[in-house]
Parts: C-alpha cells; structure tokens; sequence
C-alpha cells in the first residue's frame, strides 16, 4: 500500500505558484490578486477562508475576504460582485458555499465574470471543461487529478467509480476522469447497489460525506482509493468517508485524510488565481 501524499505535492505545488507570483511582479508588475465573499458565521466556511488567505498571503497573492451577514439580500451580494468583477487589480472571485437558504446559489456564481471564476463554478467554465476545452477546473477534482499524475497513475481505460455528484466535487470530477479516457460510474444517494460499483473498480474517488462510506468488503484487491471526504467526528477528529484503517491494506494507493486531498483543493486555487492573473492585459482589453 501506497499513500499518495497531497500534503508534499500541495506544498511543491505552492512553491511554484510563489515563483510565477514573483515573475509576475517582476516581468508584468502585475500581482496576482483574490477577492472572497463569505456569508454567515458557518465555523467551517470561516476556517476554509482562513486557510485560502494564509495561502495566498504566503504566495505572495494580494486577498481581500467580504464578509457578510447571514440575513445580508442577494442584491448586495451581486453589487460586491458586480464591484470585483471591475476591479482590475482583482484577478480572480470565489463566493465560499454553502450560502444561506434565501440567496439564489446560481444566480450568484453566474454573476462572477467567467474570466475571474478561480473555483471553475460558473456555467460557461463548466461547459467549457465538459468540452474538453481552457477552463478554470474546481479546484478540488483538479487537484485529484494532479494527485493522480504525480504518482504516474493514467487513468485511461481504468473503471472509475466516483461516488457522490455535487455540483463541486462529484460531477466535474466525473468529467475530468472522462476526459482522461477512463471507464467513468457515478453513485449518488439513489444509487440502488454501491458496493456493486465500488467492488468493481480500479479507482474510487468517493466525496459524499459519509464517515466510513467506503469499507473493506466494498473495494477490490489493489485499487486506488481518493478519499475526497472531510468530515469532523464529535470527538474534534477530522476523517474521510473511507474506513482508512481496514481499506488501507487492500490498496495500491490511498488518501489519507487530512494530508491527501484537502491540501491539494488549496494549491489548485492558488494556481487558478495565477491563471486569471496571467489573464489580466488579455481581459483589460
Ligand atoms: N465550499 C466547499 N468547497 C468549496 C470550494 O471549493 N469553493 C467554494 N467557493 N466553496 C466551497
């Protein structure tokens, strides 16, 4: 068993984005820089804003959180965006979700200029990804994806089984691994036999969740297990949906959670916000 390191990648990967900020700054005096909107008090979305920040501050990209209320109207959320989508020194936007209950999700992301969509979260990235075209690539899957890579694993002509199909995570995973030429299953909450798909398959990459979704019985010999799941236990403990412990052994690969692919969803936005700046003289024009 192999553990496919997000963490050591994540970092690798930070440090690159830091040189093409510097050459940036150099070549272009151009810094790269992020606008977040947070709505609400939820810990989780506050803590996830928090890391994206530091990030960025350590990669030398300029970022500037909003942070709204909880009963704040959609009008004012679409006149920030509407402000940070004409901001020329804001490359890239991200709306952090879950938004409360009375915002219109869509609405919103379709508010962000496409060219300063980093989270890849807007219809015409989504079509343009799904094309197989230049797009910004959530940053989540995109970072499985490079996860993958890095361990000189292709997945073309593999049989995949992704389970779960957010909008976030499932859905765009399922296309980049299709894109990749592999045999791609999506399971959801209505899928009638999980383990009939998950036992067949040479990669899952599971983010529905669900602590301990993905157990021994459910996995084949030797398969390649992405746990995309964050989920905090009652006891402060942070794990994935996969049973790691007794999964683990029957791997070729595995994720660890933390340290597999949470890590990486950081280093990917960083790197989507340096696309966007590379952008910028082309959107000015
Ligand atoms: N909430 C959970 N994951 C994400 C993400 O990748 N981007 C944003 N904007 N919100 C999220």
């Amino acid at each position: 068993m192999n553990i496919l390191d997000g963490k050591a990648l994540s970092q690798k990967i930070k440090e690159e984005v830091k040189l093409e900020t510097q050459k940036l700054q150099a070549e272009k005096n151009i810094t790269p820089g992020l606008a977040v909107i947070l709505v609400g008090n939820d810990p989780a979305s506050a803590a996830y804003v928090g890391m994206k920040s530091k990030a960025c501050k350590d990669a030398g990209i300029y970022s500037i959180v909003h942070e709204m209320p909880e009963t704040i109207s959609q009008e004012s959320i679409l006149e920030i965006l509407s402000m940070m989508n004409k901001n020329p020194n804001i490359d890239g936007i991200l709306v952090q979700l879950p938004l409360p209950k009375h915002i219109d999700t869509t609405a919103i992301l379709e508010a962000i200029d496409p060219k300063k969509d980093v989270d890849g979260f807007h219809a015409y990235n989504v079509g343009r990804m799904t094309s197989g075209l230049d797009a910004f690539v959530p940053a989540t899957p995109y970072g499985v994806m490079e996860l993958l890579k890095e361990y000189n694993i292709d997945p073309q002509g593999k049989d995949v089984c992704v389970v779960g199909a957010s909008d976030i995570v499932g859905k765009p995973m399922g296309t980049l691994l299709l894109n990749a030429n592999a045999t791609v299953t999506t399971c959801h909450i209505y899928t009638k036999d999980l383990k009939a798909h998950t036992s067949k398959a040479d990669i899952i990459c599971v983010g529905a969740g669900v602590v301990n979704l993905i157990k021994e019985d459910m996995v084949k010999e030797g398969a390649i297990v992405v746990d995309i799941g964050i989920n905090r236990l009652d006891n402060g403990k942070l794990v994935g949906d996969v049973d790691f412990e007794n999964v683990a052994p029957k791997c070729s690969y595995i994720t660890p959670v933390p340290g597999g692919v949470g890590p990486m969803t950081i280093a990917m936005l960083l790197k989507n916000t340096i696309k966007a700046a590379k952008m910028r003289e082309s959107r000015e024009k």
